[in-house]
């Protein structure tokens, strides 16, 4: 796909117009989608090492790198990983998943062997800065995997049940998994399309944020550009982007048993104060 293709794509809109402003980087992000078939073929362990070496190139606050990633092969763990993420085959099938962790054991570790208090560890904004640190790596290493010909999908199903997949990969206290991501060959006979994103003015704001009702316009191009996306891809969402979106944050029920995360995460040795 040329700059113009991969632009219409990426906003779903043959109207959208390329910047000037390119280079090979933007086309590969500008590539990205998820894909949930995977071909069994093993993601090797030069291509692992190449992915993390991505992934540990991210920027950590304060250099203080309260993230890790467990990289799950054996086919027993992804399938309970799976069974924990909801039942997701995709999970069960692809040959490698790397959950993702805010990890602030290691930080209580060091501490402790350089006899110092930790008690700032206890606060809202540590888990945050580890939940920070977890996501900025994982998404060098999802677009070093595509870099790679290698497909990905993020798996917010691990938060479902973080005691369950704490158990699993033998968490410490003060870890938790922030998201799993599965990386395989995608499945050549079942392509995943590029998803369109909502035009630039419904994100992006000049100076200072755009009043809601002034985003009304661009929220309906984008739950157009999403029905056609939804019908090329033959798939059953009944309502707009908008309304499925509003479905997903509809209450506690919608969140797929995320709505006790609070008390999970005390659980796991994160007081959040
Ligand atoms: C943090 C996070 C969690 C996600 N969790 C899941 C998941 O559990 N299962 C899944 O199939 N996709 C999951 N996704 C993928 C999103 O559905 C996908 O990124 C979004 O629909 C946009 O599509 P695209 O990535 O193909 O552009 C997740 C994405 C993110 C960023």
């Amino acid at each position: 796909m040329n700059a113009q293709d991969l632009y219409r794509a990426r906003y779903g809109d043959p109207a959208y117009a390329a910047p000037e402003t390119w280079s090979p980087i933007i086309e590969h992000l500008l590539g990205h989608r998820s894909v949930r078939s995977y071909l069994p073929d093993a993601v090797s362990d030069d291509q692992l090492s190449a992915i993390i070496a991505a992934a540990q190139s991210a920027a950590s606050s304060s250099n203080l790198q309260a993230w890790s990633v467990v990289a799950v092969r054996d086919p027993a763990t992804r399938a309970a990983l799976a069974d924990c993420a909801g039942g997701q085959v995709h999970v069960k099938e692809a040959p490698l998943q790397l959950v993702w962790l805010a990890d602030l054991a290691r930080l209580d570790h060091l501490a402790q062997a350089n006899q110092r208090p930790a008690a700032g560890l206890d606060y809202l904004e540590m888990f945050l800065v580890g939940v920070i640190d977890a996501a900025l790596a994982a998404q060098n290493a999802a677009a070093a995997a595509e870099s790679l010909g290698l497909a990905t999908v993020y798996i917010g199903g691990m938060r479902n049940q973080p005691e369950k997949v704490a158990e699993l990969l033998k968490l410490p206290p003060k870890v938790v998994a922030v998201f799993g991501m599965c990386v395989g060959t995608p499945d050549p006979a079942k392509p995943a399309e590029i998803k369109p994103r909502p035009p630039q003015s419904v994100v992006l704001h000049h100076e200072s944020y755009t009043p809601l009702a002034a985003q009304d316009a661009g929220i309906a191009a984008y739950n157009d550009a999403m029905a056609a996306f939804y019908s090329r891809q033959n798939m059953d969402v009944r309502g707009t982007w908008a309304v499925h979106s509003a479905k997903r944050v509809a209450g506690p029920e919608s969140l797929s048993g995320r709505d006790r995360l609070v008390e999970a995460l005390h659980k796991r040795g994160f007081p959040l104060k």
